[in-house]
């Protein structure tokens, strides 16, 4: 079984403030960062770095080869990955002192992926493959559409949300990874809404479909028709939540390739997530195997 990321690569430029900066309002910055990010690649980090084979496509500028050179060294394949004349990916990252973020999105390469490109990539990849995908490339649609096609397990986080993921065809979507706030748009809930009712709406509106709700602080819950998980949290201290809920996805895969069971898997996603925001960075903060699995 191969795993394939077909989601995005970003530079991601990390300001270090007091609080994320008001409108209006200049400030200074404790530290600036040049780093690898990028939803898609951060999962592909998390799924190598707990130990899998893991292929990333996607595309970015000559700007962002050191990106290739980051997952390289995690083991990440990136021969799927196409480099074209624009820029890269860039995510404009404010970490406060509290560890909480803020972030703003140029898409570069992630939003120029195009359908010659996914029949391409799609077509190494075969029937139980697994396929995970964020929300912050183009052409997600086509993407699940020639992965339904080829029967790869289709996996979806739909992050950052916005009304782009209404228009898909979710009812294709094996497994879904979403926060509170993913949850409750998914559902078409207010967000304050119960996390067991939100995955009540969503394994009633998906049937035969797993829901992965993660709720920070509170846990992490896990639907699949009436079944139901729940794990606590290993609570630490907040450095840095920037990449948490992408350590958690790559790991809650990896473990259940591994052949953990649902429990299993929700505790070593959680502790990994754990691991990740007491350090700094997305990419670089995503333990290793042997930290996580002892
Ligand atoms: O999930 C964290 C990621 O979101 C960052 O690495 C940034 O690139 C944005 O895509």
């Amino acid at each position: 079984m191969k795993v394939l990321v077909y989601g995005s690569l970003n530079i991601d430029i990390v300001f270090t403030v007091d609080h994320i900066v008001l409108p209006g309002e200049t400030i200074s910055s404790a530290s600036f960062e040049r780093n690898a990010g990028g939803k898609g690649a951060n999962q592909a980090a998390a799924l190598a770095k707990a130990g899998l084979d893991v292929f990333m496509a996607g595309k970015i500028g000559i700007d962002g080869e050191f990106l290739l050179r980051v997952l390289n060294a995690y083991g990440v394949d990136t021969s799927n990955v196409s480099v074209y004349e624009g820029s890269t990916g860039n995510a404009l990252i404010q970490v406060d002192r509290n560890g909480q973020n803020s972030i703003v999105l140029y898409a570069g390469g992630n939003g120029d992926i195009n359908t010659l490109e996914i029949e391409r990539v799609i077509s190494s990849f075969d029937a139980g493959d697994f396929i995970i995908m964020q929300n912050e490339i183009s052409c997600t649609k086509e993407i699940i559409i020639a992965a339904k096609k080829r029967d790869l397990k289709i996996h979806l986080n739909p992050s950052p949300y916005n009304e782009k993921i209404e228009t898909l065809p979710l009812e294709a979507v094996d497994c879904f990874f979403v926060n509170e706030l993913e949850g409750a748009s998914l559902a078409g809930l207010p967000k304050d809404t119960p996390f067991a009712d939100v995955l009540d709406n969503l394994t009633g509106r998906f049937p035969g479909s797993e829901i992965i709700l993660t709720a920070g602080k509170k846990g992490a819950y896990y639907g699949l028709n009436d079944a139901r998980k729940y794990v606590g949290i290993v609570d630490v201290p907040v450095v840095d939540t920037t990449g948490a809920g992408d350590t958690f996805t790559g790991y809650f895969l990896a473990a259940r390739a591994k052949g953990f069971v649902i429990r299993e898997a929700l505790e070593v996603a959680s502790k990994a997530s754990s691991i990740a925001v007491s350090r700094k960075g997305a990419m670089d903060s995503v333990p290793f195997a042997k930290e996580v699995f002892l």
